[in-house]
């Protein structure tokens, strides 16, 4: 029997699985593997961060270990064990009231916990591998438990080996972190609008607590990125783009107020936001598709679209930023099935800009 995942992702479009199957033990999803060894089967989390660009999928396992145990305590950090279908934001309250910190730029990220060393979630100034240890995972072929640490995962910017070298090779059944207790760690408030945020709250953004910070967190993504449950969206649509710098300068003459980043020698990170936003997409629809009001980078369902209507805007948002930027930009969330494997849909031109 066909099962609709229309509200098992956050996009909200309407896409049957032929076949579901919900995990909620390691044994449970080595049984699954193992039956589906050999056919195509998509590995389902919260659904936040993935688009369906057709209607119809075979197999869908969908990863719903639960569950938190504290692993060591000492007096400055705890490591704890968190299962992989653990919601992500009540995960995130959750240490904050047990005075456990570091995940607080981090609140209110839709999904569930196991997605989040996949594309090593971040927000205002904070990456999930800054208290990531460890993943446990289970290989899909070899079926057989392991761990890996934070440096097997080579976590990068919204990436790790699961996007990347061992896409498709294991299901993470749950991650590993080292959270700093009270007195060891300093929440960070560098982000402008955070530091507003708090400063409009009368609270001294270098003397905020953690529980203050995620407040903050909380409003400015609800005050900016649409509500999943509200509007069907998937948060930002593309990555920012990471650019060499000679490439970068020229742009900069032509645009002096353009947001540049600086990441590494030689290159810098772009605003995927700030360019959709110059290119004239911001709060542009078509059908029921288009780039949300407040924030470019978010591509919005606002009803009865199809992936692939939202993938065919995504991509002529795309050509349109290559034509006036000369910038790529590469999707941020996972397309079903993969387009191209994470390579930018267009490359950088190499035409003078
Ligand atoms: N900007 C515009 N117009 C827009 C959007 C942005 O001019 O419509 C400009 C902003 O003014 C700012 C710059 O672009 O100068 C960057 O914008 P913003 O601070 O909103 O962050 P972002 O780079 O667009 C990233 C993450 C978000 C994360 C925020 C805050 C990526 C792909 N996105 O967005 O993550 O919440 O920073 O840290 O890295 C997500 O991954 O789903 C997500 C929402």
């Amino acid at each position: 029997m066909s099962i609709s995942l229309k509200d098992k992702h956050t996009f909200g479009c309407a896409v049957a699985a032929k076949e579901y199957w919900e995990m909620s033990s390691i044994s449970e999803a080595i049984g699954a593997l193992k039956q589906w060894s050999g056919v195509p089967y998509l590995i389902l989390g919260g659904g936040s961060n993935l688009l369906f660009t057709q209607p119809e999928i075979p197999r869908v396992l969908a990863v719903r270990m639960l569950g938190l145990e504290l692993l060591k305590e000492t007096k400055s950090y705890v490591e704890i064990e968190v299962g992989a279908g653990v919601p992500w934001h009540p995960l995130v309250m959750q240490t904050l009231q047990s005075g456990w910190y570091g995940l607080e730029n981090l609140a209110l990220i839709p999904g569930l916990t196991g997605a989040g060393p996949m594309q090593n979630i971040g927000a205002y100034g904070v990456e999930l591998r800054q208290f990531c240890i460890g993943v446990h995972v289970i290989h899909r072929q070899g079926l057989k438990p392991q761990f890996l640490d934070a440096k097997a995962c080579n976590f990068g910017y919204r990436s790790s080996i699961f996007k990347t070298e061992a896409k498709d090779q294991f299901l993470i059944s749950s991650v590993r972190f080292r959270l700093p207790k009270v007195g060891f760690h300093k929440p960070n408030t560098d982000y402008g609008a955070i530091r507003e945020t708090l400063m409009s709250k009368d609270i001294d953004p270098d003397m905020a607590n953690p529980l203050q910070v995620a407040e903050a967190v909380m409003y400015i993504r609800s005050s900016k990125l649409p509500d999943p449950n509200e509007l069907g969206n998937a948060g930002s649509f593309f990555k920012n783009p990471i650019v060499p710098i000679d490439r970068v300068e020229p742009l900069q003459q032509r645009f002096p107020q353009m947001p540049v980043y600086p990441v590494s020698e030689g290159f810098a990170k772009l605003a995927a936001g700030w360019l959709i936003d110059q290119a004239g997409w911001k709060g542009k629809s078509l059908g029921s598709v288009g780039m949300h009001k407040n924030q470019a980078l978010v591509l919005v369902n606002y009803g009865d679209a199809s992936g692939k209507e939202l993938w065919s805007f995504a991509q002529l948002v795309a050509q349109d930023v290559q034509e006036k930027f000369g910038v790529a930009l590469e999707p941020e969330v996972n397309l079903w099935p993969a387009q191209s494997n994470e390579v930018p849909i267009y490359r950088l031109q190499e035409k003078q800009l």
